[in-house]
């Protein structure tokens, strides 16, 4: 379980400050799929970047279970995310020089997992593993980088607007294949989206205004990635 305790952060120098999360408390359960919706410039992202571990809030608690990670030291801290996190953009950042199965190998040698293969067959990218990223598509890519997150088997999947450079049709094959690996690995996922369509598919929602959370909400169904609005 991963609980949050009255987090601030601000950005700027000392005169001119400007308080992007203006205390967020919040309880996320192993294996739930939470989407996190607000208006841009709202505080999503530096949310996701403080609950990761990749930033530091100024003050405020984040836990891991019963681990504070918010008292690790910087190294510690990328410690805890080379073996906990999984991490998503909206921008691929593979490597460019490396094939698929080469960009999906440096993930999965975090954790010294040797069934990186599996994965890659898993979001249908088994007859492409020797290409490289500029001889994909958008989605394909963007497949890669979940192959590459997941396959050093993270606890948790954070994703930063996944599917804001993809059609309708590619981005609900990567929803899909996003969820249909929760169901059988069953990772936490914890999604930012400006798409209130893709809030449908998620078991808890979160709505955040001016850098504080508004509502939480359960759906008592979940959508699937093609069930959904666009
Ligand atoms: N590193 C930074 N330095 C200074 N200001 C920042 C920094 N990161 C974010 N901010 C500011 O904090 C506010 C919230 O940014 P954040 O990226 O968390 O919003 P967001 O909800 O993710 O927005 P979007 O939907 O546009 O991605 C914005 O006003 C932004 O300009
Ligand atoms: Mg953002």
């Amino acid at each position: 379980m991963i609980k949050i305790n009255n987090i601030h952060k601000s950005y700027g120098e000392k005169n001119n400050q400007f308080e992007v999360l203006k205390g967020i408390s919040l309880s996320i359960e192993e294996g739930d799929f939470v989407v996190l919706l607000g208006a841009s410039g709202s505080g999503k992202s530096t949310l996701l970047n403080v609950v990761s571990g990749l930033e530091k809030p100024d003050s405020g608690e984040v836990f891991y279970n019963n681990e504070n990670i918010t008292v690790l030291s910087d190294k510690q801290l990328t410690e805890f995310r080379k073996k906990n996190i999984g991490f998503i953009f909206q921008q691929y950042y593979l490597l460019p020089n490396l094939n698929v199965e080469k960009n999906v190998k440096m993930g999965a040698d975090l954790t010294n997992n040797k069934e990186y293969e599996k994965i890659i067959e898993a979001v249908g990218l088994k007859e492409k593993r020797l290409k490289y990223p500029h001889e994909l598509s958008g989605g394909e890519q963007q497949r890669v980088c979940v192959a590459r997150a997941l396959a050093k088997k993270p606890a948790v999947l954070f994703l930063d607007e996944p599917t804001g450079a993809l059609d309708e049709e590619t981005g609900r094959l990567v929803l899909d294949y996003i969820c249909s690996l929760q169901k059988k690995l069953n990772f936490t996922i914890i999604m930012v989206t400006h798409n209130a369509n893709i809030a449908d598919m998620a078991k808890t929602v979160i709505r955040m205004n001016s850098g504080r959370i508004v509502s939480t909400h359960q759906n008592q169904i979940q959508k699937s990635a093609y069930e959904i609005g666009w």
